[in-house]
């Protein structure tokens, strides 16, 4: 599995042969201006919730690609009624996709659409395929977070560390331990000013605990 970072909350995720887009914020993001969004693949896109700064690029994505979009009920049901291919999903539930299994799992946080119309409940997805992985989407730090080590021997957990709309580093490092990874790759931080981190603390912070925090350059990639 190779995931990369697109800045923000965005990633390209490949496994078994298909491209996953997740909440793509990229064309009004000053720290990804160099990334061409005409060019990324995509045979799915997921979403985390309906705030602005997660699905800026969702149309545009999906024109170019005819990706599936996987989110909540509301999300999906949105994006359905504009004619793009969708799959609705709720808290709890998994589903066998192509690439391998979805579940989309619970976060503590807000999901109306920038016009302030209903996006249902947030969430996270926990991804079962060549490797295991948990997004976390934009959530604080929650005890459900312990359910997702009873079901899946995660490889990694992708989590917000910019504090303010979510958790901050500190909480994300607890939340390390909860969902029982020893990687951390850090998201939902530095984009605007309320979210503006220091890296070296919060690298501090996780190897403290023993874990391993990851930052990536807007564009670059880890091999999970
Ligand atoms: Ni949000
Ligand atoms: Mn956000």
């Amino acid at each position: 599995m190779k995931i990369k970072y697109l800045g923000h909350a965005s990633l390209a995720i490949e496994t078994n042969g298909k491209n996953i887009i997740v909440d793509p914020f990229i064309t009004e993001n000053e720290l990804a201006k160099h990334i061409d969004v005409t060019a990324l693949k995509a045979d799915y896109i997921l979403i985390t919730h309906a705030h602005g700064d997660h699905i800026t690029d969702v149309e545009l994505i999906a024109k170019n690609t005819g990706a599936t979009i996987v989110s909540n009920a509301e999300i999906a049901g949105h994006y359905q009624a504009k004619g793009f291919n969708t799959h609705p999903m709720n808290h709890g539930g998994s589903w066998n996709f192509d690439f391998g299994k979805v579940r989309f799992v619970n976060a503590i946080h807000s999901s109306s659409f920038p016009d302030g119309s209903y996006g249902g409940q947030p969430g996270g997805f926990v991804i079962e395929a060549d490797k295991k992985i948990y997004i976390a989407g934009d959530t604080a730090l929650t005890y459900d977070m312990k359910l997702i080590p009873l079901r899946t021997k995660l490889d990694l957990a992708i989590l917000p560390i910019g504090s303010n709309f979510t958790m901050d580093d500190e909480d994300a490092a607890i939340a390390a331990e909860y969902v029982q990874v020893t990687r951390v790759l850090g998201y939902h931080y530095d984009t605007f000013g309320y979210i503006k981190i220091n890296h070296e603390h919060a690298k501090q912070v996780f190897s403290s605990k023993q874990k391993e925090l990851i930052l990536l350059e807007v564009g670059s990639s880890i091999e999970v």
